[in-house]
């Protein structure tokens, strides 16, 4: 993928740890240290975060650019298996999941909404498949809007049809994404994984 060609960055990759992400783990109510996939984990940013904090992190990516700098953002931080690994795949497809263990949280910064519909409900049968129950899937994604004429990103509504029965919807905190003059609506949204199994 361009975006992570050498010498660039692409505008996602702030290097920021989001504050959400941070509440997870420093907020009122931390989530207790488990197994965590981050899902389209780009240079790792968050995975890093989440390693430092007791996590045992997968990051998954299809780029494999993105990949080094993430495993160079760990080796930075001290931190290797089994307490961070990546995991170079495509989430829509199956390969990447052959030794994945059950997680307490899936985390997706802007990754699900960029895939075709198939994509999505492929990538929802695999977050069944490994969120343990009473796990969380956090995401952030577009909310539904219209550009360039078409109609891109999620809603409650789709992600309910997409994740249910196994998910059920606990939280939307709404935000925008400000990128120069773009304004993009955004959502912060928390799944909870029901205790049925697919
Ligand atoms: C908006 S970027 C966010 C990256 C990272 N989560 C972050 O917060 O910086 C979305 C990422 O998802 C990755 N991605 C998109 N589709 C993917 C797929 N089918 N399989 C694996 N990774 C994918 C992209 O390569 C990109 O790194």
């Amino acid at each position: 993928m361009a975006a992570y060609a050498a010498g660039s960055r692409p505008p996602w990759d702030s290097g920021i740890v989001p504050p959400e992400v941070r509440a997870l783990v420093e907020g009122p109510e931390p989530l207790p240290p488990g197994r965590a996939l981050d899902v389209g984990c780009g240079t790792g940013v968050s995975a890093v975060y989440l390693a430092r904090h007791g996590w045992q992190v997968t990051g998954v990516e299809w780029i494999a650019a993105a990949l080094d700098r993430a495993r160079e953002r760990a080796r930075g931080a001290g931190l290797k298996e089994p307490a961070i690994r990546f995991v170079q795949g495509d989430v829509t497809r199956d390969d990447w999941l052959a030794d994945m263990l059950p997680v307490a949280l899936w985390l997706d910064i802007g990754c699900l909404h960029g895939l075709s519909a198939e994509g999505q409900a492929i990538y929802a049968a695999h977050a069944a498949r490994l969120v343990e129950p009473g796990g969380a899937l956090r995401l952030y994604a577009w909310r539904r809007h219209q550009r360039d004429g078409q109609a891109i990103g999620l809603d409650s509504e789709h992600l309910e049809a997409l994740f249910g029965p196994y998910f059920s919807l606990a939280d939307v905190l709404l935000s925008d994404d400000r990128a120069g003059d773009h304004v993009r609506p955004t959502a912060w949204y928390w799944l909870r994984r029901l205790q049925h199994t697919p």
